[in-house]
């Protein structure tokens, strides 16, 4: 059944008080709730509350047992008349059962739950829409030797043994929530504790509970947390509302982590960090992601989603809003560039594929499939034009009024644009074409100049493409930051400007522009477009040196890649020298931080670089990025060694050790590149030597990808070495998945058969079958080796897990891209997918969309 957005109806019951209580037990778990009710919009309505997947033992309404109710498609549906009510039901379910990792399930002995979007009705009947807010009492009972600790949202109230063995505990949460966040933890704990005294001087305590065994990786977690409370604080006057906050780690969990109330659920991957078994990418993820998650408590939690269409109220807003967080712990500007790199990689391409939706979706079958990179991280860019246009404080301003018009309430996507037009005075109404129309602009750009008259003319034209269902678009607000620079002098012959492009095409004039310029345009990605401009090698070589703008100086050296590399996959080869020398030059300058020096070195991805082709070769993309890759190291090979051999320091977490450590393994990289002879040594001593993760993994990556014999080596040390830590063997799979060699998808069928493989632990999962999907050589293997694999798998992992499944299909989806025959095998093993009997509707809809759009 397709659910419209325009179908909404307010909730005809409403449930200010809910009681819970649960007999804590993996295989039977009973479950008594008792809902207060009360009439909502529509008189004469039924009480319907959704339920899935549980057995239903009683029925009392005002404490007399009932039996008029029916069930429609797993609802529990119950003719009530009045006005207010209360509904008692008993249910049981079993955790222990629960592969799909939704309700109330099991990892590793721990009884945890997910809720959002709709696995509360797995745990009991209950109205499961993010529009019905409940005060929530919980009271859990377990054994007490299995499950010493019990955690429900909200403050602790009471507890205490019984006679039998078992404990109790009851949680009170005073703030009314939605379902969706509500949580329960059940299990043999320990705690890292920390305490956080809030702007208004209450005093807050923290709580970081893992296995005992993962306590001593908790340190970094704990402290981001304090930071983000910090910074939320400072930077949007948000204090923390309750007097605990809880956050517990899992090893099974189908996303990155969960903001439920009071009690964050975390995948163990974001918590859990130490020097040799993190890479500094895992210790920002981890803190990213604690602040994402406790940033919701405002933007997510205070202020809920009316209904799901309106996910990106939430997941954009905070995703800006960590993004913001992350940028103030080290270089915005690397920050930045990291950001639009992950946009490029995973929005880009659904935004021009079959899945493309808008920000605010109108439909879908299934919510889960719509926790994407569009609702994420296209909708935090809708955020990050607004606070564009308006300026910081006015942003500020109307983040305030948000904060303050919508607490306790479940908003829309257009009250929080009304917010920002009320308080920053701005008419944003054709804006509001950002969060309906799908599909990424094209902004197509030329610049002339008038040598004798002074007088430079930029042109500007945009274009949406037609996306699936939205054939015709209208021309958007595209906020463009602009500055002109001398061709000659490299000055700037221009302040920054800010233009908002919101006309099909438009013509800026530039006076007394007195020496040919180039054009710096988007400079700090101001807009999520596709910019195509006629600016020449030399003159991107150029903006990649002097540009003031870091992210724009960036962004001319990819443009220029990009153009190199695109040259060499259709031509069969290109010329190489303007990239070499804009590398070179990068490699030279003194006063650039080491982090961007190594991002802004690094190639422009072969998935990305495919995204520019007409019809994609994977093996000609590949091959001309290992000429490029080749030559680079080769021709600068003086600079690589020095950088590689630059200054080295016990390893310590901080920016500049980072940005240094990135430089030398992306040095290393380009070494091993030019098969130059002692690159093996060097990569397996670094490997061997290394007294940190990064080193370590960053040299098992350059190996890899190698003939060398060293390689085998090192992938047996890794493995032997962490055997018994997860999360490191997901990196042992994962890196043999990305690699670029010829042999991988042979290598990535083998490695499911491994015993350390499983489809039941979504990192693993991810790891292998995830990372294959990515490897766009490998997974693109002429024979349809690839397609088939992948297809298999999801199949496979359907009948355990349909979110994690149905999340890892889209790489099927690009079949559209490729030639004939790579279009047959793909088309062939999506039409197997959907022919598969009792397939779940999260890989029904994706795969069946993929095959239409
Ligand atoms: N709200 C969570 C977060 O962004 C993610 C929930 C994902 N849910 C899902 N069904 N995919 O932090
Ligand atoms: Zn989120």
């Amino acid at each position: 059944a397709v659910i419209h957005r325009s179908d909404y109806r307010p909730p005809a019951w409403m449930v200010p008080d809910v009681s819970l209580d649960f007999d804590l037990d993996p295989d039977a778990t009973r479950v008594r709730a008792k809902l207060d009710v009360r009439r909502g919009s529509a008189a004469g309505e039924p009480l319907r509350l959704d339920g899935a997947g549980q057995t239903l033992l009683s029925v009392h309404v005002d404490g007399v047992a009932v039996n008029d109710w029916t069930l429609d498609n797993d609802a529990l549906v119950i003719p009530l008349s009045g006005e207010a009510h209360t509904v008692e039901t008993e249910v049981e379910i079993a955790p222990e059962a629960n592969s799909q990792l939704m309700g109330l399930y099991a990892s590793s002995g721990i009884l945890c739950t997910q809720c959002e979007a709709e696995g509360f009705r797995r745990i009991t009947y209950f109205p499961d829409r993010p529009d019905v807010l409940a005060r929530y009492r919980v009271r859990m009972t377990a054994d007490k030797a299995r499950f010493p600790i019990l955690l429900a949202n909200g403050d602790p109230v009471d507890g205490g043994d019984l006679d039998d063995g078992r404990h109790w505990a009851e949680w009170h949460d005073p703030y009314p929530k939605p379902s969706y966040l509500f949580a329960l933890v059940a299990g043999d704990l320990a705690v890292n504790r920390g305490s956080f005294t809030t702007m208004s001087g209450r005093e807050v305590v923290l709580g970081i509970w893992v296995r005992e065994g993962d306590l001593a990786r908790t340190d970094h977690a704990l402290h981001a947390l304090k930071l983000s409370m910090a910074w939320d604080e400072q930077v949007y006057g948000r204090e923390y509302d309750l007097d605990v906050f809880n956050i517990v780690a899992v090893d099974d969990f189908n996303f990155g982590a969960m903001e439920n109330k009071g009690l964050n659920i975390f995948n163990s991957r974001y918590i859990l960090a130490d020097p040799d078994t993190a890479t500094d990418i895992d210790y920002d993820n981890v803190a990213g992601v604690v602040a994402h998650e406790y940033f919701h408590n405002w933007s997510g939690n205070r202020i809920t989603c009316r209904d799901w269409f309106q996910l990106s109220l939430k997941e954009g807003f905070t995703v800006y809003r960590d993004q913001g967080f992350s940028a103030d712990q080290g270089s915005a500007a690397v920050k930045r560039i990291e950001d639009v790199r992950s946009l490029r990689a995973s929005q880009f391409p659904e935004d021009g594929g079959p899945l493309a939706h808008p920000v605010r979706p109108e439909s879908f079958i299934e919510i889960s499939n719509f926790y994407t990179a569009t609702i994420y991280n296209k909708g935090a860019e809708l955020i990050r034009m607004m606070a564009t246009i308006l300026g910081p404080q006015r942003f500020r301003a109307a983040t305030d009024l948000y904060f303050e018009r919508f607490d306790g309430t479940a908003a829309t996507c257009e009250d929080f644009v009304a917010c920002m037009e009320d308080a920053g005075g701005v008419d944003l109404s054709q804006f509001r074409l950002w969060y309906s129309q799908a599909g990424t602009p094209r902004v197509a750009a030329t610049l002339d100049h008038q040598a004798g008259g002074g007088r430079a003319t930029l042109r500007l034209s945009q274009q949406v493409p037609a996306t699936p269902g939205q054939p015709e678009k209208h021309a958007m607000v595209l906020p463009l930051k602009i500055r002109l620079f001398g061709a000659e002098t490299g000055r700037p012959l221009t302040d920054e400007q800010l233009v908002l492009l919101d006309q099909p095409a438009e013509t800026l004039v530039f006076e007394a522009i007195s020496e040919r310029p180039v054009l710096s345009i988007n400079r700090g990605f101001s807009a999520p477009v596709v910019i195509e401009s006629d600016r020449s090698p030399a003159d991107l070589a150029f903006l990649s040196g002097h540009d003031d703008d870091p992210f724009a100086r960036y962004e001319a050296m990819q443009q220029l890649m990009l153009d190199t590399l695109v040259a060499g996959a259709i031509e069969g080869q290109a010329d190489h020298r303007a990239v070499i020398g804009a590398v070179g030059a990068t490699l030279s300058d003194p006063s650039l931080d080491p982090a961007f020096v190594a991002e802004a070195v690094l190639l422009p991805a072969e998935g990305f670089i495919a995204d520019q082709l007409a019809t994609v070769d994977p093996e000609a993309v590949f091959t001309a990025r290992e000429a490029l890759r080749r030559d680079l190291g080769a021709q600068l090979e003086g600079q690589w060694r020095e950088a590689y051999d630059g200054p080295r320091a016990p390893y310590a977490y901080t920016p500049r050790d980072k940005g240094l450590r990135r430089l030398r393994n992306v040095a290393l990289g380009y070494l091993a590149a030019t098969g130059a002879e002692d690159a093996a040594k060097l990569a397996f001593t670094q490997f061997a030597a290394a007294d940190n993760m990064t080193d370590r993994q960053g040299a098992l990556q350059v190996l890899s990808n190698t003939d060398f014999d060293e390689r085998v080596a090192a992938f047996d040390i890794f493995f032997h070495r962490y055997a018994d830590n997860p999360l490191v063997l997901d990196k042992w799979f994962q890196t043999q998945a990305l690699s670029s060699r010829a042999d991988t998808a042979d290598v990535v069928v083998e490695l499911a058969q491994h015993r350390a493989f499983s489809l039941t632990n979504p990192n693993r999962a991810r790891a292998l079958v995830g990372a294959f999907g990515v490897n766009q050589r490998a997974f693109n293997r002429a024979d349809g080796v690839g397609y088939r694999f992948l297809a298999d798998q999801l199949i496979a992992l359907d009948r355990i897990n349909p979110q994690t499944s149905a999340k890892l299909l889209p790489p099927l989806g690009r079949w559209r891209r490729f030639d004939p025959a790579r279009s047959a095998l793909m088309r062939g093993e999506l039409e197997r997918i959907v022919a598969t009997p009792g397939l779940s509707k999260d890989l029904f809809e994706q795969a069946s969309k993929s095959l239409e759009g």
